[in-house]
């Protein structure tokens, strides 16, 4: 079983060093808890493992919530991304467990009227204690049309952060529009070894304008267990400090320097060990990451 402490002995704080630009690792010099990366232009941070929408959080399986995010805050883990009833689950329990100043929430606002929405953020910083959302976020189909309620939020102080976030390339252009503007903060896209395109032109833009970025659907949401299944991890994984294959992928996402964290959905605590432990150690250079690409290929 993998604990805090394995990690520390597996990921060895001198090749974390060594491994990632020390403009990335703002909290390394404590390795008992996960890396952090800069949000661009602030002085906040984000740990590089979150935690998506858990099907714990859907179902309000508060025992099975707790013990989620339990865990992944003993090893540092801050940003939960939920959307719906789910952030309530999520703010109820953190308050239950003491640590809702701890996290980051990335939540969802898409559709509503105002006041409904309006309705939601008292919900929540009640239930939270905070003075403002943590990250407030939409749908592009939702958030340009709606980009100056947003604004208005930020700028009345609602919410500390605004962004948009979707999951396909046939968002990529009002992506890119929006972030054109200047004045979007987060940036939330899929992006992974086999569905790579956000790193054409997106991720790039991102990293030009100074959008942190959370990444969705590491896992092609399940899919890419299913092409590994059967598969031996490759020997040369063990050189980035590689122990499962869902390591593989969120090695090679965190390996691009756009990205701030990647969002990783379980339900799973053993999952979610095994998820936390690829923000350790050291990560895969360029040459190595067209590797993973073909290899996964020839599976
Ligand atoms: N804004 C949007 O439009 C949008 C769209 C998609 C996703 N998202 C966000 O991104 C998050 C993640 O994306 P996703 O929903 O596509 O899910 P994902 O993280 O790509 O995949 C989740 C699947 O992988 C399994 N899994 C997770 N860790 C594992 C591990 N270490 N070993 C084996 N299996 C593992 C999970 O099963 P177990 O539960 O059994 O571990 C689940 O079936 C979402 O939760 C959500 O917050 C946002």
């Amino acid at each position: 079983m993998h604990d805090r402490r394995s990690f520390i002995k597996r990921a060895g704080f001198a090749a974390s060093l060594m491994a990632a630009p020390a403009s990335w690792l703002v909290a390394a010099a404590d390795q008992q808890t996960l890396p952090r990366r800069a949000i661009p232009g602030t002085s906040d941070s984000l740990p590089v493992i979150g935690l998506g929408n858990s099907n714990a959080f859907r179902r309000g399986d508060v025992s099975g919530s707790t013990a989620l995010i339990k865990l992944f805050h003993q090893h540092g883990g801050a940003y939960i991304d939920c959307t719906g009833d789910s952030r309530f689950v999520v703010a109820s329990v953190a308050d239950s467990l003491g640590i809702a100043k701890d996290l980051f929430l990335g939540t969802y606002f898409a559709g509503d009227d105002e006041a409904t929405m309006r309705q939601d953020i008292s919900r929540l910083l009640a239930m939270t204690g905070k003075k403002q959302l943590d990250l407030a976020h939409s749908y592009p189909e939702f958030g340009e049309p709606n980009w100056d309620l947003f604004r208005k939020w930020k700028y009345e102080g609602l919410t500390k952060y605004i962004g948009v976030a979707r999951h396909h390339e046939s968002y990529y252009d009002t992506m890119m529009k929006m972030m054109a503007t200047g004045t979007v903060d987060f940036l939330q896209v899929n992006y992974s070894p086999l569905e790579s395109a956000a790193g054409k032109q997106v991720l790039p833009m991102a990293l030009d304008k100074g959008v942190a970025v959370s990444i969705n659907r590491p896992f092609i949401n399940g899919d890419f267990f299913k092409l590994v299944r059967g598969h031996e991890l490759p020997e040369w994984a063990a050189e980035f400090d590689c122990t499962s294959w869902a390591q593989f992928s969120l090695k090679y996402i965190l390996s691009n320097p756009a990205v701030t964290c990647v969002l990783t959905e379980t339900a799973n605590p053993k999952h979610a060990l095994d998820n936390i432990g690829a923000g350790f150690g050291r990560l895969p250079d360029e040459k190595t990451r067209q590797r993973m690409v073909q290899h996964l290929k020839s599976l």
